[in-house]
């Protein structure tokens, strides 16, 4: 390891991740550094043009409030959210984020994103809060912006997060390692904010053999904004709120456009619409279960229910809707023109966001405009930005939270100095892309108040306490040389665990005990406390992780972040004695809703003794 060398980089603030909410900070934090003489730097395990969820771009723009079109309320929105989450969610955050989101928008398209106009100039709409959108070039597009904004030299590619640095509880820093390169990297900094998206491969994936790898959620977001922000001390909430997808079977193609747009039907083998046979289940979870649209757990639950009782496959009925709507024009000639721009439109949905859905389609000789699909459940994600809520429990606004959700700097986590934004963020969903995007650029904004009015001093690592952190983040690489010769099978060996094996390990705990695909997302006490025995095991090998190169590195402290949100999870769905949510997750034991419960769960982990606190935090709404 001697050739590994040590780069140390000054900042004002540090911004980890190079996401939508990254991005949005960048060029927020720009702007306001400027003006104060401040540095940005921002970190990024990839390329910024084509990381984190919107990689291979997006077909929609999934919020848009219209606010001052008058379109629609703050009101509507906070009760479409509040609805769809079950209640818990903090409505203060949620109208943050509602309020400035539409102007993101507006810059997305001044700076080239190209949205769908009506023939009146107006952005059409895929559902009441959705744009449609040309998005395959999405991300490079607002990465642009980033970039313009920031200056290429404040910018770390392809360098991944691993610790926070932490001076007491004020956050001052992070480290992390080039995934390219021999270099271990120092960021000091004055204020952090984390970005670094949510999780996905906690759970066993769907995928195998061929497609595996394939998931809905990005393999670049590996769960470090939970690792860092427990890590630093911070506090975190809704970590039992899992986002399960319902999307294409096997390649996970969007399923939004289908049922706002063509308004598709969702059918089983028997060509029974689930949410009208099963209607009458949704009076059990009332209230939410009698609001429209009905909650995205509850459309999993009916749909979960009929594949439990035999009746899948279930299908999209893509050649129902394309025909449906083809039937509305006047004569052959125009139903002929109308069932091409249909077909194309079903094509590019999945050509800009998901381009495996399409091939899939291809290589299985499916006409979308003849044949239905399969659709199905997809296995748990932890996305705070979408329809789950895991992230932070960060400070509300000023002039919008309620006392016991303000702590002086709007979206500062509990740990000083420490600003979440996006899937780093909790009980704030329905973001999104755009959503996300402009909660990036709340933060940053809050962070540069932070710096400005706070002054607080920059990290202060001495050598030694730097290359205590460098041992540790490239330990599995010594692991791995130190103990190779033990074994003639690079991935059997007495002296290390290898970070694929590692993963499979945690994988199969978390399906069968804590509610994967396996087990029909179905859990119960037993089963949580058995999976945090097989965890706490797995925890302890995590010092023995061995890494042949630096992309094994990279797949050694994904995993160990992986390992600490599957614990947070596990924790709190045990800790939450009821079922808010099912088509998310289901415990059997406690089968039912209970009004008792209809508070957040927050956690936390002391870092040094690894002990966690777990505890009810009331709902505070500020809607009527
Ligand atoms: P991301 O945009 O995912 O960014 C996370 C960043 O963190 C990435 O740059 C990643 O490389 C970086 N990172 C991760 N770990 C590290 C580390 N250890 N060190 C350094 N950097 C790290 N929204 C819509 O509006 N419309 C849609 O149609 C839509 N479709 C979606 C489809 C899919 C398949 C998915 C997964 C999401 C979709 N969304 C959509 C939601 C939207 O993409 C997310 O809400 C948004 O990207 C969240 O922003 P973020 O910055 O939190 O995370
Ligand atoms: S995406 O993230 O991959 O784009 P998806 O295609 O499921 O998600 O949904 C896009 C948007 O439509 C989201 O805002 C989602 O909540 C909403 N949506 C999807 N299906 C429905 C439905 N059946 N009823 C109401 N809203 C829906």
């Amino acid at each position: 390891m001697a050739d590994f060398t040590t780069v140390e980089v000054e900042t004002d603030l540090l911004i980890c991740g190079g996401g939508m909410a990254a991005c949005g900070a960048a060029v927020e934090a720009a702007h306001w550094a400027k003006k104060n003489n401040l540095k940005v730097t921002l970190v990024d395990k990839a390329a910024m043009d084509r990381s984190g969820a919107v990689a291979m771009g997006l077909s929609a723009i999934n919020q848009y409030v219209g606010l001052k079109d008058g379109q629609n309320t703050m009101q509507d929105y906070l009760d479409y959210v509040r609805n769809d989450l079950m209640g818990v969610t903090r409505e203060d955050l949620v109208a943050s984020i509602a309020r400035h989101v539409d102007s993101t928008v507006h810059l997305y398209e001044k700076w080239g994103l190209p949205i769908w106009k009506d023939k009146d100039g107006g952005y059409v709409h895929e559902g009441r809060w959705q744009l449609m959108i040309n998005g395959e070039s999405y991300k490079i597009i607002v990465a642009e912006a980033a970039k313009n904004a920031l200056g290429k030299d404040n910018i770390y590619e392809r360098v991944f997060i691993t610790e926070p640095l932490m001076d007491g509880d004020r956050c001052v820093g992070a480290v992390g390692f080039s995934v390219r390169e021999n270099k271990f990297y120092v960021f000091k900094a004055r204020a952090v904010l984390c970005a670094m998206g949510g999780a996905v491969g906690v759970f066993k994936p769907r995928s195998s053999g061929e497609g595996a790898g394939r998931a809905w959620y990005p393999p670049f977001n590996s769960g470090a904004s939970t690792y860092f922000t427990l890590q630093a001390g911070a506090e975190l909430t809704c970590q039992e709120v899992r986002f399960i997808p319902v999307r294409f079977k096997d390649a996970y193609g969007p399923v939004g456009a289908w049922f706002l747009l063509f308004k598709a039907r969702a059918t089983n083998a028997l060509d029974e619409n689930y949410m009208q046979t099963r209607a009458s289940e949704l009076e059990k979870w009332a209230p939410y279960g009698k609001v429209k649209p009905v909650p995205a757990n509850l459309r999993n639950w009916l749909m979960m229910l009929d594949v439990m009782e035999g009746k899948g496959p279930i299908y999209m009925r893509t050649e129902e809707a394309i025909q449906a709507i083809a039937k509305e024009t006047t004569d052959e000639k125009a139903y002929k023109k109308k069932m091409k721009e249909l077909e194309n439109e079903a094509w590019e949905d999945f050509l800009d966001m998901t381009i495996s859905q399409a091939i899939l389609w291809a290589a299985t000789d499916t006409e979308p405009e003849k044949k239905a699909s399969e659709i199905a459940a997809a296995e748990p994600y932890f996305i705070g930005s979408h329809s789950g809520a895991s992230g932070a429990w960060v400070s509300g606004p000023k002039d919008l939270a309620p006392k016991e959700y303000f702590w002086g700097y709007e979206n500062m986590s509990t740990a000083k100095g420490l600003f979440c934004a996006g899937d780093a963020s909790g009980a704030s969903s329905h973001k999104f892309s755009s959503g996300s995007h402009a909660e990036g650029r709340i933060a940053a904004k809050s962070a540069i108040r932070y710096i400005v009015n706070e002054k607080p001093a920059k990290a202060k690592y001495d050598a030694a306490a730097i290359q205590a952190l460098k041992d540790l983040v490239i330990r599995p690489l010594k692991t791995y040389a130190d103990n190779q010769g033990l074994s003639t099978q690079a991935d059997v060996n007495p002296g290390y665990i290898m970070p694929n094996m590692f993963r499979m390990r945690m994988q199969k705990i978390m399906d069968e005990y804590a509610g994967g695909v396996t087990a029909q997302f179905t859990t119960s006490e037993r089963n949580l406390k058995r999976a945090l025995e097989l965890l706490a095991m797995l925890k302890e090998d995590s010092a023995k992780l061995g890494a042949k190169d630096l992309h094994d590195l990279m797949r050694a402290w994904e995993n160990t972040h992986r390992m600490y949100q599957a614990e947070a999870h596990v924790r709190t769905i045990l800790f939450r004695q009821e079922t808010r949510w099912p088509g998310y997750y289901f415990r059997s034991d406690k089968p039912k809703m209970d009004k008792d419960w209809e508070v957040f769960v927050n956690c936390k982990m002391d870092p040094k003794s690894g002990e966690w606190e777990m505890k009810k935090v009331p709902i505070v709404r500020i809607s009527k």
